[in-house]
């Protein structure tokens, strides 16, 4: 029997990505050939970050205003996938640019007609990147057949410390008080767990019952309070990528100030009114709990429908 063929496509700047994605094909990697396709922007993003150019990412991001992106190599175009492997990360509570970048670009036919399992790693805001991609997929008519959510199981306000000190000093390790930035040790190992069922529906045709195991074996943990900040968090995002914008593109010194001043806010908003908001959005859940528990189920699943969030 011909091994089945796995095209791993993915963004990743720090290399956590990759991790990710290795650590799930590990049990898998001699049973099926793996070809790994790195989507990269023309002007990379350096690590670590200078804070304003940070920030400045902010506006294009949530408008899904493409970069331009390096051409997939030929060989990968030309070649026919059983299953693709699409590995992103959030930024702003959107598929990192280059992820959007390229899922408006020419190369992403590739995904067309492609059963397509989506592996994001992250902080832990990726409810609403995830609905930006199904209707990229929708357009496409790629076949979504997975999800395997990977975040930073640490404290909300542990996660926002470390990972400021690994985009910003590029200090990924432990250091003083605070444990190491980004998916801990233990959660990315065990993520090999889901290498064999992968396989199994893949060979035996029934992709379609996939995502239903994957969700048993605990491939997305979802607590109801992220559905209310995020939905609070993309608001505010939407205004201010308007309010930054209209000072100029990507990179305008005209629009320096703007940047500097949602910065600022945001630092304010995590640290100062979190636990305030936290307290609020609570008593939001508590208020809209029947929903919440529907729109749980939704986006644990790979439906989509407009505008849930
Ligand atoms: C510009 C930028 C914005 C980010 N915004 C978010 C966010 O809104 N929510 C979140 O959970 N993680 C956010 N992150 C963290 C990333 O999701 C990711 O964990 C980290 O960048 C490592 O990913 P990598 O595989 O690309 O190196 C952001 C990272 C960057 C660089």
């Amino acid at each position: 029997m011909m091994k089945p063929r796995v095209l791993v496509l993915y963004y990743s700047q720090t290399g956590q990505m990759l991790d990710i994605v290795n650590n799930i094909l590990s049990d898998v990697k001699d049973k099926v050939t793996i070809d790994y396709a790195l989507i990269e922007p023309v002007k990379p993003y350096k690590l670590p970050w200078k804070p304003n150019e940070f920030f400045d990412v902010m506006p294009e991001t949530v408008q899904l205003i493409p970069v331009e992106l390096k051409p997939l190599p030929q060989e990968i175009k030309q070649q026919e996938y059983d299953l693709v492997i699409f590995g992103y990360t959030s930024w702003f509570v959107n598929p990192s640019l280059p992820i959007s970048s390229f899922l408006q670009s020419k190369d992403a036919e590739i995904l067309s007609g492609k059963n397509v399992i989506t592996v994001i790693g992250c902080r832990n805001m990726w409810l609403h990147g995830q609905e930006v991609v199904k209707r990229y997929f929708k357009d496409l008519k790629a076949n979504l057949v997975g999800n395997i959510v990977l975040t930073d199981s640490n404290p909300n306000l542990i996660s926002v410390l470390t990972v400021i000190r690994w985009m910003f000093k590029g200090k990924k390790e432990a250091s003083g008080m605070l444990p190491a930035a980004g998916i801990q040790e233990q959660d990315m190992k065990r993520a090999s767990r889901f290498g064999m069922p992968i396989y199994r529906h893949l060979t035996e045709n029934k992709l379609a019952l996939l995502h239903k195991e994957l969700l048993m074996l605990g491939a997305i943990h979802l607590k109801s309070g992220l559905i209310v900040l995020e939905r609070r968090a993309i608001t505010n995002f939407r205004k201010w990528s308007k309010f930054i914008r209209d000072k100029g593109g990507p990179g305008a010194p005209e629009r320096l100030g703007r940047v500097v001043l949602f910065k600022r806010l945001l630092i304010v908003a995590i640290f100062i009114l979190s636990p305030i908001s936290s307290f609020t959005a609570f008593i939001q859940m508590q208020l809209q709990k029947r929903k919440l528990l529907s729109d749980r189920e939704y986006f644990k699943s790979l439906d989509y429908e407009a505008n849930r969030l």
